[in-house]
């Protein structure tokens, strides 16, 4: 007999290092909460319980003290994960067919959006660190280009901090938009940490985004889907409202909430003690990765305080491991993790790995990972930087999205596809970033990039074909 989910969760998590999400790291010394969230205490909207889509007690007053702790003037609770954060925000200020000025590595959730309100992008490419070959921060002349070049837009959407932790110049960006009267919203899934302590970049809400999306459950101690949107206006909040409505569940967990609300007053009571915790652990990892010799640490290590090509920030939490100059690739360092120091990374790349930490994190969990890519380290040799450039391509649109997603298609073999116009999104996950969407023209480089990231075993989501090694494209174009 197969062993069923609940046995094998149960026989795999007490051994295994989590580096990846949710950022409670299975920590109840830290959120004791966690271990009360279960069968006993799971309700649906009685009485005495408020409603979530129609919030006017406990539920609100939880809410209200979130946007305090957050400094927002309005704050929603999400059970859904930043995806419907994303998509309702998106649905909040948009009406169908406006233009939108985008960068062109948001997540899936985002082009999700573009399709369900027939919206029509205009992407700026974030630009790129060939020393990592990872996407770097956003520049604010391209930014200032689109808006330029696209004065029918009203609304810029980003995502800030990436998937590797790096940062833009979020203040600057958004007073740039709202200048020219852009709405802005930050996907900023991966930092709802941000802003509690020097040690972390500030945050979106404090930047001035007008709507901004976090997954708690990310890097904080809650449970997985739980999010927050947090938002600037009461005009917006009260739209936000209604998108929320259409697009959540109607049968939020209690569960899930009351994890996000005992997540808000920890922050909200132990921010400096658990911040200060966090910050111990990073470091005593960054001692560690002092002592590597091929592996790369993106900010930590040999490579703190270095002067990075294109990156104008990085948030601490994140983890990445590049071996561009050693004698493996992402697939196999994180194979000897797994195999030999039961640590699980939270993504593998052809070119290296991250180990996403959390709030969850201790000295003992980040030493032990600093102390695994020691060992790694000490048996590798140098070798000459890996030449092929892995990282997702420029492809150009030449149908709209919305229009493509929904129109005739045929199968090919992906080798075959160059110069097509796709029919459907294809997404390696993680990060969860679309190497294309429909419309777009597959090139050589992202048919290069996908078998790659197949090679090194990554998961790749296709929205229409539903056969391995073949990609959808237009009928008719
Ligand atoms: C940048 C970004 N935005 C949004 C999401 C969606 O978040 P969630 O899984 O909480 O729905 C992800 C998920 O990985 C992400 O990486």
């Amino acid at each position: 007999m197969p062993k069923s989910l609940l046995e094998l969760l149960e026989e795999s998590c007490p051994i295994t290092l989590p580096l990846h999400m949710p950022g409670h790291k299975r920590n109840t010394q830290l959120a004791p909460y966690l271990k009360t969230l279960a069968a006993q205490i799971d309700i649906t909207e009685i009485k005495g319980f408020d409603h979530l889509h129609a919030a006017e007690g406990i539920l609100l007053e939880a809410m209200e003290q979130a946007a305090t702790v957050f400094g927002a003037k309005h704050t929603f609770f999400l059970v859904n994960g930043s995806t419907v954060g994303i998509l309702s925000a998106i649905r909040a200020v948009t009406a169908p067919g406006d233009h939108v000025i985008m960068s062109r590595n948001c997540h899936k959730s985002v082009y999700n959006a573009l399709m369900l309100n027939n919206l029509r992008p205009c992407f700026i490419y974030p630009q790129t660190n060939m020393d990592y070959q990872i996407a770097a921060s956003l520049s604010l002349t391209a930014i200032e280009q689109a808006i330029a070049q696209h004065s029918e837009a009203r609304v810029l959407i980003i995502t800030c901090p990436t998937y590797e932790g790096v940062i833009s110049d979020l203040p600057v960006i958004i007073r740039l938009a709202h200048r020219h009267g852009l709405t802005v919203i930050v996907d900023e899934a991966h930092g709802s940490h941000l802003g509690f302590s020097p040690y972390f970049p500030g945050n979106a809400v404090s930047a001035g985004a007008d709507i901004v999306i976090q997954s708690l459950h990310k890097t904080l101690p809650s449970l997985t889907q739980t999010a927050l949107a947090h938002v600037r206006s009461d005009a917006l909040a009260h739209e936000m409202q209604r998108q929320l409505a259409i697009f959540e569940t109607t049968s939020p967990s209690f569960l899930l909430l009351a994890s996000i609300d005992s997540c808000v007053r920890l922050l909200r009571d132990h921010q400096e003690e658990m911040f200060t915790h966090w910050q111990t652990a990073l470091e005593a990892f960054h001692q560690k990765a002092l002592g590597l010799s091929h592996l790369r640490v993106l900010g930590y290590g040999a490579e703190r305080g270095r002067n990075l090509e294109n990156v104008f920030g990085l948030e601490p939490s994140k983890l990445y491991v590049s071996t561009l100059h050693c004698d493996i690739g992402g697939y196999e360092l994180a194979e000897l993790l797994r195999a030999q120091f039961s640590i699980e990374p939270e993504m593998i790349t052809p070119q290296g790995v991250l180990g996403m930490t959390g709030m969850g994190d201790t000295v003992q969990t980040l030493e032990r990972f600093g102390d695994a890519l020691l060992q790694i380290d000490s048996v590798l040799s140098a070798a000459k930087v890996k030449k092929t450039r892995l990282m997702a391509p420029r492809v150009y649109s030449k149908v709209p999205i919305a229009t493509a997603e929904r129109a005739p298609f045929i199968v090919l073999p992906i080798q075959e596809a160059e110069g097509y116009v796709m029919a459907e999104t294809i997404v390696v996950y993680p990060p969860g970033i679309p190497v294309v969407v429909p419309g777009e023209v597959m090139n050589r480089e992202a048919i290069d990039y996908l078998l790659a990231a197949k090679a090194a075993h990554n998961t790749i989501l296709r929205s229409r074909s539903d056969v391995d090694g073949q990609v959808a494209v237009l009928r008719d174009a």
